[in-house]
């Protein structure tokens, strides 16, 4: 069986010869290759030039050996088209220059043509297709429109995200007109992301745990329905993900997707059994664990792949993206051990 074989199988709960790994984050500043091309370039070059983002894609295939790739880019990039400046500090992570606040902002914000702003990404993925062939599939993603909201009401990661919440709250025509919006962009991203040749797209709604069950029903979950009606006719597999979304899971099951990605603060079995078995489901090892001793990640694989059950539509992965200082060998370790421990 194929890594592609294999990936594709569990996205739509079919048999496979073991269980498929892939790691969020996974071309990034915990590999020494990665490093060694970031410090002769900033992260926002490293993006827009498609040979050096093809590059940072395959590093992980190669040396890690996950069952994806995933396109190295970042959920913030289709911003700038939209008419947003942003940039990436060294601490804070991304700074919005002027965040977005008031429905002037938002009705100046353009509806993107990814072709034009964003086709460094989709030459990248023409590249690393290429590169992969047959045998590997590539993930192409989007952020959702409530986390990207949240960056550009914000103007950079929030605590409680009261401002984002206010908006949602207080003025429902400006949340109203800002999220569609973003839905527009999102679904036109994700579509010439699949046509440019991605296998698998994964929406990350990263954010949306800060949510309650009532507000995530009102006022995200139809826009993220909008976006995951709209890709059903791509007919490729879609990963719908949040963390800390241990109290969203039956919403976030009824909005879409073919699997459903959980993080670690819920147990696995108790989070499928909520999703429904109809669905996929990708998760769910806590990142702190990788730093941990390669016994004691293999007790953690062992309980992951043992609350999973051997059922058909397990993707392994961590429960959010992998921490900057995490031993490259300790991942190696991992695929290995879910390799190793899965096999049929
Ligand atoms: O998974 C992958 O390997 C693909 C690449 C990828 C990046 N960002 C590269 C990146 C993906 C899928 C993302 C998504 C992303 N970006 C999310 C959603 C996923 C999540 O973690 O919840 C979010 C919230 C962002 C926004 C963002 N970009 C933040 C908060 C940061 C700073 C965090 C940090 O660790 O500094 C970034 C920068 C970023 N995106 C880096 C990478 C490799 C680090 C850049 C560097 O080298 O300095």
């Amino acid at each position: 069986m194929t890594k592609k074989q294999r990936f594709l199988n569990a996205c739509r709960r079919l048999p496979v010869d073991m269980t498929p790994v892939w790691i969020m984050r996974q071309a990034g500043r915990f590999m020494k290759s990665y490093r060694k091309i970031r410090s002769r370039h900033s992260f926002i070059e490293m993006c827009k030039d498609p040979r050096i983002a093809a590059e940072v894609t395959l590093q992980p295939v190669e040396r890690l050996g996950v069952d994806a790739a995933i396109i190295f880019a970042d959920i913030l990039l289709p911003l700038e088209g939209m008419g947003v400046g942003f940039g990436f500090t060294a601490h804070d992570g991304p700074v919005i220059h002027r965040p977005i606040r008031t429905l002037k902002q938002i009705s100046g914000l353009r509806i993107i043509d990814p072709h034009e702003s964003l086709d460094y990404v989709l030459s990248a993925i023409k590249i690393v297709k290429k590169e992969l062939g047959e045998n590997t599939p590539l993930i192409g993603f989007s952020g959702a429109p409530f986390t990207l909201a949240s960056y550009l009401i914000e103007g950079g990661h929030s605590q409680n995200y009261l401002i984002t919440k206010m908006m949602m709250l207080e003025t429902p025509g400006a949340w109203n007109a800002l999220m569609t919006k973003l839905s527009k962009v999102v679904l036109l991203y994700l579509g010439a992301q699949i046509k440019s040749g991605a296998d698998v797209v994964q929406l990350f709604d990263s954010w949306a745990g800060c949510l309650s069950p009532y507000d995530y029903e009102k006022s995200v979950m139809p826009y993220n329905r909008m976006i995951l009606d709209g890709l059903k006719k791509y007919r490729v597999p879609v990963i719908n993900f949040a963390t800390d979304n241990g109290g969203l899971l039956e919403l976030m099951s009824g909005s879409g997707g073919d699997v459903i990605g959980v993080d670690w603060r819920i147990s696995i079995d108790k989070a499928w059994k909520r999703i429904g078995y109809k669905k996929a489901i990708q998760g769910n090892l806590d990142p702190a664990v990788l730093f941990a001793p390669v016994k004691e990640i293999e007790r953690h694989v062992r309980a992951v792949l043992g609350m999973a059950a051997g059922r058909n539509g397990h993707i392994f992965n961590l429960g959010h993206g992998v921490l900057p200082a995490t031993p490259e060998s300790h991942v190696k370790a991992l695929i290995e051990l879910v390799h190793g421990l899965s096999g049929r």
